[in-house]
């Protein structure tokens, strides 16, 4: 067991940089898809403040599997993940353990989590509409217009089976219902610009080139694009375009969370604990929501000055595990429409 760990700890050294060996109060073991820079700021004040040291061991993918291989000898803790689709996915592959916490269901509003304490959110993120500043006039939007007549061959998005679309997409079945999803669906494909490709930033970069006027998207890549320093031309992608927050006015703006589960075979459960207790808390809510250009799940929680920027977010309050029992039949009326088809048919 203690070699495996070993390996596992040279592993996430390699991408992630662990250093010293374990301290005195012990240490807490962090499986995570997110980038470990991106974390560490909320781990450090953790281990200051316990002094519990943190092993991340970074994945970008088969974090499940990973976990399901090692079995009861997983040296994972804590998860780290962000989507509702792999919080759930960590959940059905019976990977993670329920947690029944005052205190982190006190800072954890209910439609953030898992009515089992399987899974926790800690941030959320918009699926917004990124608008050309030039092109669009309009300053408010809904989801059910990006299906208007008025906007064909004006629209950009990625992938319709990628997770972000998906939970955009049940969300719509969820508040719509799945027939009008379906229409809703032929109506975005007819208005689309071009076949779904790339990721996020592609879709501003797009608008920015001018191919389309619309974009789906989700609100941190703003924020990245904002301040990325090692590919500067990301910022002027980031300026050609304003935020519309969809459905403002109504049931609100369509988030998806970033969150954290309970390892099933947690060697070092006390701290996994702590360090749950810990990451729910209001202050580090905001350290890490303000590392990632994300909003604390709190409400009231202060964001970034950078996320500031992009405009006030009046969240959907549909409960995420809603938008999970959904998720099937989205990527159902997705194949059925041929939305990766791209306009015309
Ligand atoms: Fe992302």
């Amino acid at each position: 067991m203690l070699g495996k760990f070993r390996i596992l700890l040279i592993s996430a050294a390699i991408v992630g940089g662990i250093s010293s060996p374990a301290l005195a109060d012990g240490e807490v073991n962090i499986y995570s898809y997110r980038q470990p820079d991106l974390i560490q700021p909320v781990l450090d004040a953790f281990t200051d403040k316990t002094g519990i040291k943190t092993n991340i061991l970074f994945l970008d993918k088969g974090l499940v599997e990973r976990i399901s291989a090692e079995g009861e000898f997983s040296p994972a803790d804590v998860i780290m993940t962000v989507d509702i689709a792999r919080l759930v996915e960590a959940k059905e592959a019976g990977v993670v353990a329920p947690v029944d916490d005052p205190e982190i269901n006190a800072h954890i509003p209910e439609n953030y989590r898992d009515a089992d304490g399987e899974w926790f959110g800690l941030t959320t993120r918009g699926r917004v509409v990124y608008a050309s500043k030039d092109r669009v006039e309009e300053d408010s939007i809904t989801y059910e217009d990006l299906a208007d007549p008025k906007w064909k061959g004006r629209i950009c998005t990625r992938d319709g089976q990628h997770s972000y679309n998906i939970g955009l997409f049940a969300s719509m079945i969820a508040h719509d219902g799945a027939e009008y999803t379906e229409e809703w669906l032929r109506g975005l494909k007819n208005n689309l610009a071009r076949k779904p490709d790339g990721n996020d930033r592609s879709q501003a970069k797009s608008i920015w080139a001018g191919e389309c006027d619309l974009a789906l998207g989700n609100t941190y890549y703003v924020g990245l694009m904002m301040t990325d320093e090692q590919e500067p031309e990301q910022k002027e992608w980031a300026s050609a375009i304003k935020i519309l927050f969809p459905n403002s006015n109504g049931r609100g703006t369509h988030v998806n969370i970033s969150g954290m589960s309970l390892a099933k075979h947690a060697p070092n459960k006390d701290n996994a604990i702590r360090l749950m207790e810990f990451l729910a808390s209001p202050e580090a809510q905001e350290i890490y929501a303000e590392q990632v250009f994300e909003y604390p799940v709190l409400p009231g929680a202060k964001v970034s000055d950078v996320v500031k920027s992009f405009g006030e977010i009046h969240p959907d309050k549909l409960p995420l595990a809603d938008i999970a029992a959904n998720r099937k039949l989205a990527s159902e009326l997705v194949d059925k429409t041929g939305f990766n088809d791209g306009p015309g048919d």
